[in-house]
């Protein structure tokens, strides 16, 4: 890419506005809030239009100028511009109109959205000058930092609770990363990790990098957008761990309507927690807007298990502000999510997309979401990833012996 003209100002903190320079740097050393970047949005609306955009390759960085790197795209550059489907038979299911899939489990290169945020990370850890790349994670994470890094040539090291699906670990390890099973919940890996950023010289993807990281996530809602016909969804559902892509999609979506690329349009953002770590949706649920952290979550989503959400004050926010709902379903409807947007529409999720239909389904019922409303939900990771979520939940297959008489019987029985 050969444009490289910088259209962000800076880091500013999200809490008492002090200004930094975009540096390596996630917490305002006066308040300790978070920093977040800062664009000049005055040059990105005289250069950005939606046929520049249009004009780009289909991917992430077709919306480079609201993405904060200062040169070329140097880690990613194929993530992104996954599929938007419009799921008719899904929506006919749930008993709505019209109901679209953002289908992040398949961005490339590691099957979660999660390549968005390690792109932007990675090819700024690159700008500074870090020959080494780390995170803590829940695995998706994991999976994308270490096969970036590698395709990039970092060196990589990778945290992650010891007890994560075996997918997760070994979609990993096959990078040459450096895994490092903790045993612990993911908020005891995360402490660990900023203690490790202290002492060793790294690039942590969501710690030192994290204003940068998380402003990956945008690209979702950018897309999301483009994608409709450059408009706004009535709905979004958002599944959401430590809350930073849920705030995100919002800030997209403002950024695309601060710059007239869409008309105004009040999109409710809602947000999706498995029943047994469900911090954020707990809070919206009982009108509070600081969370409880959940010291041990139990569940089968563990991609989405993080009981101390970094970003989860802003998530309860963008779901108040935009008047979304939280909804946190139970193991067996996010096991029955999975099957519905395998059997309606042909995508695998991973447990956290199936937290997402257990969600919307509620929401639909509960009457939040109207029936003549448009609905987007977002699914971020692929199933092959976490598949003993459905260990014994579906039938062993029949076996028969290669006789065509053997199939007869065997189809006259099945439709008796
Ligand atoms: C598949 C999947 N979806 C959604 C999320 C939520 O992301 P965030 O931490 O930005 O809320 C994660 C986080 O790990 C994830 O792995
Ligand atoms: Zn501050």
């Amino acid at each position: 890419m050969s444009e490289t003209t910088r259209y962000y100002k800076g880091l500013k903190c999200r809490e008492c506005g002090k200004p930094y320079p975009p540096e390596p740097v996630h917490v305002c050393e006066f308040c300790f809030g978070p920093l977040e970047v800062e664009y000049d949005y005055e040059a990105i609306a005289a250069d950005l239009t939606r046929e520049r955009i249009e004009s780009r390759p289909a991917n992430m960085w077709r919306y480079r100028e609201l993405l904060p790197i200062d040169g070329n795209v140097s880690v990613g550059f194929n993530v992104g511009y996954t599929p938007l489907i419009r799921a008719n038979r899904l929506a006919e299911r749930l008993g709505i109109h019209e109901l679209w899939i953002k289908n992040d489990s398949v961005n490339y290169p590691t099957l979660s959205f999660k390549d968005r945020v390690v792109s932007v990370a990675l090819t700024r850890a690159v700008e500074f000058g870090y020959d080494t790349v780390a995170c803590a994670s829940t695995g998706n994470l994991a999976n994308s930092v270490a096969a970036n890094a590698a395709g990039a040539g970092l060196k990589s090291y990778v945290f992650i609770p010891s007890d994560l699906e075996p997918g997760k670990v070994l979609g990993s390890q096959i990078f040459g990363t450096n895994v490092v099973g903790i045993e612990g919940t993911y908020d005891q890996v995360n402490r660990l990790c900023s203690e490790i950023g202290g002492r060793f010289p790294w690039a942590f993807a969501n710690i030192n990098m994290r204003p940068y990281y998380a402003e990956g996530s945008k690209a979702m809602g950018f897309e999301i957008a483009e994608q409709l016909g450059w408009r706004l969804p009535d709905h979004v559902v958002v599944p959401m761990a430590g809350g930073s892509l849920i705030t995100k999609i919002r800030k997209s979506f403002d950024e695309l309507t601060k710059l007239e690329l869409v008309k105004k349009h009040p999109s409710r953002i809602h947000g999706a927690q498995a029943e047994n770590c469900s911090p954020i949706v707990t809070a919206v649920k009982e009108g509070t807007d600081a969370f409880r952290p959940v010291e041990k979550p139990d569940t089968i989503v563990k991609s989405l298990a993080i009981g101390n959400p970094a970003d989860g004050f802003y998530a309860i926010q963008t779901i108040n502000e935009t008047g979304g709902y939280g909804e946190n379903p139970g193991d067996d409807e996010v096991v029955e999510g999975i099957r519905l947007l395998g059997e309606y529409e042909g995508i695998f999720s991973e447990t956290a997309g199936g937290t997402v239909v257990g969600a919307v389904q509620r929401l639909v019922e509960s009457g939040r979401i109207g029936k003549d409303e448009s609905v987007v939900l977002c699914v971020t990771g692929h199933g092959l990833k976490t598949k003993e979520a459905l260990e014994g939940r579906l039938p062993s297959p029949p076996t028969i012996r290669p006789s065509l008489k053997d199939f007869e019987e065997l189809i006259s029985a099945e439709t008796k």
